[in-house]
């Protein structure tokens, strides 16, 4: 809790640590109420840095120091000054060994940073610098040390004991109490140390890996969720294999250990040897978890796999370098996705996530580069910025070296920085040194903010068979940014002839003819022309294949050009674009005019799409998928809620009702046979079946109807469940009220369940919604401690309900920040994600401008806010 105002820390004052640490000793004695923490600590001064002072600052918060001495000796109260945030040891020597004592309470730890109780369990979450809650450190990652931790606690309540590495010594102590040692054997930052303690339940697998070493892949439970763990662990075991075939990279300890925990503020986190996830990332079960349950669990867990190389054994110098392991762990970890399942349905996922999530964040008051400069916060900046718009610039770099050099380029990388802490210019330089490029215009996309935006026209002359495509770049300005430079953006193009075939992108000039395919442009000036040639048809252009930058594309295609695309580009990517571009454009009419017609040829394209039965049925139903209100909002000048709404349904409906036949059988023909399955193919089908329901539905059609009942009564799989309560409670009356008292009273005990059943009342445009999701705040479930069921709730209603929450009066707004100055004190991490959609506030109409105005500063006018909602609601008014 701040009370000056809280200042900025900027990249520019880095300064490499005066002290180093080499080793370090850590001692718990375990007590929800009062642990104490012991270290020992040596010391010696940084022989890189500039001589500084003589004094050693050491960071630690919220830590009642107990003892504090020198090379054994106890130090004076002259000796030393502690204050709220650290403590100053005066004139210390070059080399020397430190041990403090300090005392913490894990059980009033609600903010779940540092060492916390999750039921009854104990366990940590250090990055990014939460070290400092459990003892006094140099945390900051760029000091590597080894670690040797003994954990004390009671046997019969704390029976399992885990942290870093490999356990090294067993003791049962006279008093009840047992004790566990564990040493680390690879130097690490502070942020990566974990312990965990609790009655726990193994889940126990092994992996061989490539070289013949035998790893234990040991999953930790709550007892009751022994029968969830299965997905994960296969999961993992995928994700080890694929590392090493396809980036050379082998596991590096003898343990794997995987915790699931009820309490977590993010997805899950990498810690050596020790992952701690969000126990909604591990636990799956096909009754309780769905498709994209399933999904998620699978790239999060080879996601903390992916990071022990990148993020572990290659670090970060400091956390304006946080891209150099989030960005290249989520290229690794969708380049895994797309491997083990489909390349285009991940893609267009991916996709479709970063220009909703990412390009709002850059057409916002928060945007920052994937490389921010500074910030008040760290934990404010785990965004999608840094996290998905920094992978597409991994994406760029591999597109533009090619595969093989790429891999190189990495070998380099893994070969060159191996247990070190290192920045973004050290990962692009290795870029370089493999492929001999220069990347010099490339590294603007790290410190440029903003989604660039591309013009393209063509142009065909049939007297010479060329094809001109003009192509400008402009990146808007952005906060404190206001002048961009151009960018280096690989454009990968693929041009189609009149039957639908690729013919080959033939620059004029080039002696002969590439072959037909996809070929990668790259733009590096504000405008370029580029000529192809030798094509006695005009072409139709298929633009950004595979989504090959991450930028904006405004073409000047026709809507036959886009139906010609979507039936005939070989790019999945490309056809599901040039698909939703066609929906876009009809809902955007709708608004303007909802009497505006349904093209013939669009609804033809549709049922010709919905006839294919060869069609991959994941990409269908990814194609035939509306954009979300949200996406469309931020595509209008002023976003209109309720005229997006109203066109939105009525789009559903005119589908629903005009392709009727087409989606009964679909829906016929998809039905579940046999045990679930988790794979490609059948989750294809389950989301084709679900979205040809949704269509029925809302066109108000009774047999769609009827099966929309029949599923929700007697379907096994959550998938098809979730699918069906959720049209049920669009619908509402008895029948939706019903469904959810059964679905309730099915899966009380089940917590992952329930949020399930907590998001589903908060999601749909009701006219009642926002009494009922404020009714749920006092159901005898829900509780501000558990940030997962805060989400299910509050955040699925500010996020995804667009009418509801944007209503007119302001009621949504202000329930908002009702519930996020009530979190604040509580976890002011999770209030601050909380505060995600007001980041678009100056979008809407200038009554709801005003509105959510004044909300922002009710929030500023609160006394004791966190620095977390301090500079997400002070940025935003900026
Ligand atoms: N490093 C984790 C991951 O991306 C995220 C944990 C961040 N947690 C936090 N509170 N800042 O895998
Ligand atoms: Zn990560």
């Amino acid at each position: 809790m701040y009370r000056e105002t809280p200042q900025p820390i900027h990249l520019k004052d880095y300064r490499p640590p005066e002290f180093l640490i080499d080793r370090v000793e850590l001692r718990f004695e375990l007590d929800p109420e009062c642990t104490h923490v012991e270290s020992r600590l040596d010391l010696r001064r940084n022989p890189a840095a500039p001589p500084g002072g003589g004094d050693l600052w050491l960071d630690g918060e919220e830590l009642r120091l107990t003892h504090l001495a020198i090379d054994g000796r106890v130090l004076a109260s002259t000796e030393y000054r502690v204050d709220p945030r650290g403590l100053t040891l005066y004139q210390v020597p070059d080399r020397f060994t430190l041990e403090t004592q300090v005392e913490i309470e894990p059980s009033l730890n609600t903010a779940l940073k540092g060492l916390y109780q999750s039921g009854d369990l104990l366990c940590t979450q250090c990055e990014a610098e939460n070290f400092r809650r459990i003892t006094y450190f140099l945390d900051r990652p760029d000091v590597l040390a080894r670690y040797t931790t003994t954990l004390i606690a009671d046997q019969a309540r704390f029976p399992v004991l885990l942290s870093n590495g490999n356990p090294i010594a067993r003791a049962e102590l006279t008093d009840g109490r047992h004790s566990v040692t564990w040493e680390d054997p690879f130097p690490k930052p502070s942020y990566l140390f974990a312990l965990v303690a609790g009655d726990l339940s193994l889940i126990e697998d092994r992996f061989v890996t490539a070289s013949g070493r035998e790893v234990r892949l040991q999953l930790f439970v709550e007892p009751h969720n022994r029968d969830k763990g299965e997905h994960a662990l296969n999961a993992l075991k995928k994700a080890m294999r694929w590392d090493e075939e396809r980036f050379g990279r082998e596991y590096d300890l003898d343990f794997y250990m995987i915790v699931a925990v009820s309490h977590f503020n993010m997805g899950a986190m990498e810690n050596k040897g020790l992952n701690i996830f969000n126990d909604k990332f591990v636990l799956a079960r096909p009754d309780t978890a769905t498709d994209a349950d399933f999904d998620g669990i699978e790239s999060i867990i080879a996601h903390e796999y992916f990071h022990n190389w990148t993020g572990n054994r290659i670090t970060c110098r400091d956390w304006f370098q946080l891209s150099l392991k989030e960005g290249l762990t989520v290229y690794r970890d969708q380049e895994f996705s797309s491997d083990v399942g489909s390349r285009a349905v991940k893609r267009i996922r991916d996709v479709r996530a970063l220009r909703t999530h990412q390009f709002a964040e850059d057409a916002g008051p928060l945007a920052h580069p994937v490389r921010p400069e500074s910030y008040i916060e760290i934990d404010n900046f785990y965004t999608a910025t840094v996290y998905d718009k920094g992978a597409e610039l991994v994406r760029m770099q591999s597109a533009l070296l090619g595969p093989t050099t790429f891999r190189h380029a990495t070998d380099l990388y893994f070969a060159r920085h191996d247990g070190q802490a290192v920045t973004i210019e050290d990962f692009v330089r290795c870029m370089e040194d493999a492929s001999g490029r220069d990347l010099s215009q490339f590294r603007r996309w790290y410190e440029q903010a903003g989604t660039p935006e591309l013009f393209i026209r063509g142009h065909y002359d049939a007297a010479t068979w060329t094809y001109t495509l003009n192509v400008r770049q402009e990146t808007p300005p952005t906060p404190n940014q206001p002048i961009k430079r151009p960018l280096h953006i690989p454009l990968a193009i693929g041009l189609l002839g009149p039957d639908g075939r690729e013919s080959p992108v033939w620059l004029a000039g080039e002696p002969e003819p590439p072959a037909p395919g996809t070929r990668l442009l790259e733009l590096t000036e504000p405008e370029q022309q580029f000529v192809f040639t030798g094509l006695s048809e005009r072409p139709v252009p298929s633009i950004l294949r595979g989504f090959s930058a991450p930028v904006r594309v405004h073409d000047d295609l026709s809507d036959a050009d886009r139906l010609f695309l979507m039936a005939h580009d070989r790019d999945g990517f490309c056809r599901w674009d040039a698909a939703q571009t066609l929906h876009e454009r009809l809902i955007l009419a709708l608004v303007a005019d909802e009497t505006h017609p349904i093209p013939e040829d669009y609804l033809a394209a549709f049922r010709h799409a919905l006839g294919d039965t060869t069609a991959d049925r994941a990409l269908l139903a990814e194609m035939l998928t509306l954009p979300s209100e949200t996406y469309l909002g931020d595509r209008m000048a002023v976003i209109d809620v309720e005229g997006l709404h109203r066109a939105h349904r009525h789009l559903m409906c005119e589908l629903g009702c005009r392709l009727r036949t087409e989606l009964l059988a679909i829906y016929d023909s998809h039905a579940e046979t046999g045990p679930y399955v988790f794979a490609p193919e059948a989750v294809g089908r389950r989301a084709l079946k679900n979205l040809a329901l949704s269509y029925l539905v809302y066109a108000g059609d009774e047999s769609g109807l009827a099966c929309c009942r029949a599923q929700f009564e007697t379907a096994h799989n959550m998938t098809d469940v979730m699918a069906a309560l959720g049209l049920l409670v669009d619908q509402g009356g008895d029948e939706a009220e019903a469904a959810l008292q059964s679905f309730y009273r099915r899966w009380t005990g089940e917590p992952l369940v329930i949020d399930k059943w907590f998001s589903v009342q908060a999601k749909f445009a009701r006219p009642d919604a926002l009494e009922r999701v404020k009714a749920l705040i006092h159901h005898p479930d829900y509780s501000p401690h558990n940030p997962n069921r805060v989400r299910a709730l509050v955040g699925t209603f500010a996020k995804t309900n667009q009418v509801c929450f944007h209503a007119v009066d302001g009621s949504g707004y202000r329930f908002l920040v009702d519930q996020v100055l009530e979190l604040d004190p509580i976890n002011p991490v999770l209030a601050a994600q909380l505060l995600k959609p007001f980041e678009r506030w100056r979008r809407f109409d200038a009554g709801r401008q005003a509105l959510m105005r004044t909300e922002l500063e009710r929030i500023l006018g609160r006394e004791g806010l966190s620095s977390d909602v301090f500079e997400v609601a002070s940025k935003a008014l900026a």
